[in-house]
């Protein structure tokens, strides 16, 4: 959740430290700091509770001179936001700094401990933990900071993506993961550490992706040195980014989150790129091809997920259960890893994450591999940890998403389970080569249908402001619409803190409808295939309460949007497609009444981009 930047190397550190945080800054914005050792020797720290900007102002008049940097910008877990918990956090004797990302579940013991021993501490975190702790396998046995690395780190208990530096070795940094991801970027006698590659991007393509467990001895002038906890050597294999640094720019939009709205036509096609064939009417996923057996051999498949993702996995389980006939359960990760659930080896586990990040999707992964099922990921995010952690699976391939509201992840989630779903569906012979041919034809013509809905995105911005003093919302929506009643409630409540409700439609009238009076926007998915007039009834219903209804329709449509007070229209397409252009009106939507209200869509209060702690 929180953001990590380091650097060493020959050019002055500050500046790559400062603008590796403001493009982590996504990832946690309580606040911000950076430690250097500057030209005179010391090591200093400046934080702030904030923003980078603010971390910015701190330094105006101090020296920010060094090579040698380390910074963070901090998501809280432990202890409020204000100066003093903010990272980096010295060691006792303040010759060692450290940042960290993740969650030290032991450190209330460990710190009563080393507490007991005499060692001080100034903030409430759990990080400050680590860092004392280093020092003390220092003090007490005597050894380099090299060799009481591992020996703290094989004493703590929970997740942690960490970096040190160390007074006494102006040319070195160490850095460590469990649980949260770190990369290192391998420059011309420079390195560069960073959460993701954003930091890293402008600077060198080569990248070491640490793994599990691993400590990385990060030194200008030599080679890179990985161990792992155990303290066995490991080879540091390069990788080559393939993201270019456009991809992490707002390319003239004013946010984010909008670039990411109106780049959907284009990351669909990515997402379709080499897949979707349809001049043969068919779809490839090498995932399948390669793993055929055990995924036509499922007896059950279980789609686990968060948030977002899980949304588009309830989306997977209609389309699945759709075209293949095999049944698809769809859990809340974080429930899923605790409640003891059957897993057999027969079943399949789909795990979709846009970050490929997310703690508790990572440990249902884990759950279900010990149960022996099968699994596979859709991540967005190459190399993460969920897709490094399933069999096999299928990137999204759509670029960084950096807005904290997932937009782009969710069509090209739902694109990607539809690809799944027909490649086994052909497989099984569950859908005839016409039906799949019809349904490949359409999928193409999708960006272009959203191309269609974007260019109303001014009207979509003046019905929003008649909504910025609205306090509720509710979101109703019938088979495959229903997941995006949920998904349109969720960016709503998200990034406009107005509260916003999802709900089956039919579900109303069994306790929502008590809410109905003329003060209740209903937002109403209601476009012309599947139980449509099952959703125009529900309507009526919200009418006769005097609620005011905001309709999703189809073009052309005339009932519908004869009852709504205000209707955004869609392309017609197949039933299967229409959350994929039913979501984007909502998006804009929620964008719109945000910044009505004046709120930072990009960082949204509380929230982060990657939820990398339980
Ligand atoms: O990276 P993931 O897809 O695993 O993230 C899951 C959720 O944390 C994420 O979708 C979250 O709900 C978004 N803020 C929604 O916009």
């Amino acid at each position: 959740m929180c953001g990590i930047v380091g650097y060493v190397g020959g050019r002055q550190a500050y500046p790559i430290l400062i603008k590796g945080l403001t493009r982590l800054e996504y990832r946690g914005y309580d606040s911000a700091g950076v430690a250097l050792i500057g030209d005179s020797g010391k090591l200093v720290i400046y934080k702030t509770k904030g923003k980078v900007k603010d971390l910015e102002a701190v330094t105006a008049d101090k020296d920010i001179s060094g090579s040698i940097g380390i910074a963070h910008t901090r998501w809280a877990t432990h202890g409020e936001p204000s100066d003093i918990n903010s990272h980096p956090h010295y060691s006792e004797n303040h010759n060692l700094a450290l940042i960290h990302n993740g969650i030290i579940e032991n450190y209330l013991s460990l710190k009563t401990e080393l507490t007991r021993k005499g060692y001080h501490f100034q903030s409430q975190t759990d990080t400050e933990v680590v860092i004392q702790l280093i020092q003390y396998m220092m003090d007490s046995r005597s050894v380099s900071l090299e060799e009481a690395v591992p020996l703290a780190l094989n004493l703590v208990v929970g997740a942690y993506a960490l970096v040190i530096m160390d007074k006494d070795q102006p040319d070195k940094l160490i850095a460590a993961r469990k649980g949260s991801p770190l990369i290192i970027g391998v420059g011309e006698d420079e390195y560069f550490v960073g959460s993701d590659a954003s930091p890293i991007i402008e600077y060198t393509h080569k990248v070491v992706y640490l793994g599990e467990e691993q400590i990385a001895y990060i030194k200008r002038g030599e080679d890179l040195r990985i161990t792992d906890l155990r303290n066995e050597e490991h080879t540091a294999r390069i990788s080559e980014l393939e993201m270019s640094l456009s991809e992490i720019e707002k390319g003239g939009f004013p946010h984010f989150m909008l670039k990411e709205i109106f780049e959907q036509p284009r990351t669909l096609k990515a997402s379709m790129q080499g897949r979707l064939h349809p001049e043969l009417g068919e779809v490839k996923l090498s995932g399948v091809i390669d793993n055929r057996e055990r995924l036509l051999g499922a007896k059950r498949i279980i789609i686990c997920a968060c948030g977002t993702s899980w949304h588009a996995g309830l989306i997977g389980k209609y389309m699945i259960e759709e075209f293949t006939r095999k049944p698809v359960e769809v859990e809340y990760a974080s429930e899923f890893r605790y409640r003891r659930p059957v897993i057999f080896p027969t079943d399949v586990v789909i795990a979709i994450s846009q970050s490929g990040e997310t703690a508790d999707t990572l440990a249902a992964v884990k759950l279900a591999r010990e149960a022996g099922a099968f699994l596979f990921g859709i991540c967005n995010v190459v190399g993460s940890s969920i897709a490094r952690a399933t069999d096999t699976g299928c990137y999204t391939h759509i670029g960084p998403e950096i807005g904290v509201a997932s937009t782009k992840a969710f069509t090209a989630q739902v694109t990607t389970l539809f690809l799944l779903a027909l490649s086994l569906a052909e497989q099984l012979g569950t859908v005839t080569d016409e039906r799949r041919a019809q349904l490949v034809n359409e999928l193409q013509r999708i960006p272009e249908k959203i191309e269609k809905i974007l260019q109303h995105d001014g009207e979509i911005a003046d019905i929003a402001k008649i909504f910025t003093y609205t306090r509720n919302f509710l979101y109703l929506g019938r088979g495959y619409n229903y997941p995006v009643a949920l998904e349109g409630a969720l960016k709503l409540k998200e990034i406009s803190y107005i509260h916003a409700e999802g709900y089956p439609a039919a579900e109303m009238k069994h306790g929502p409808i008590a809410l109905i009076d003329e003060e209740m926007p209903v937002v109403v998915i209601a476009p012309k295939r599947g139980n449509y007039e099952k959703i125009l009834s529900n309507i009526q219903e919200v009418k006769a309460r005097k609620g005011r209804i905001i309709s999703v329709v189809t073009e052309g449509d005339t009932d519908v949007k004869a009852l709504s007070d205000w209707s955004f229209e869609i392309p017609d397409s197949e039933e299967c497609f229409e959350p994929i252009l039913s979501i984007i009106p909502l998006q804009l939507l929620a964008y719109h009444i945000a910044i009505a209200k004046g709120r930072n869509v990009d960082q949204p209060r509380n929230l982060a981009k990657s939820v990398t702690v339980e």
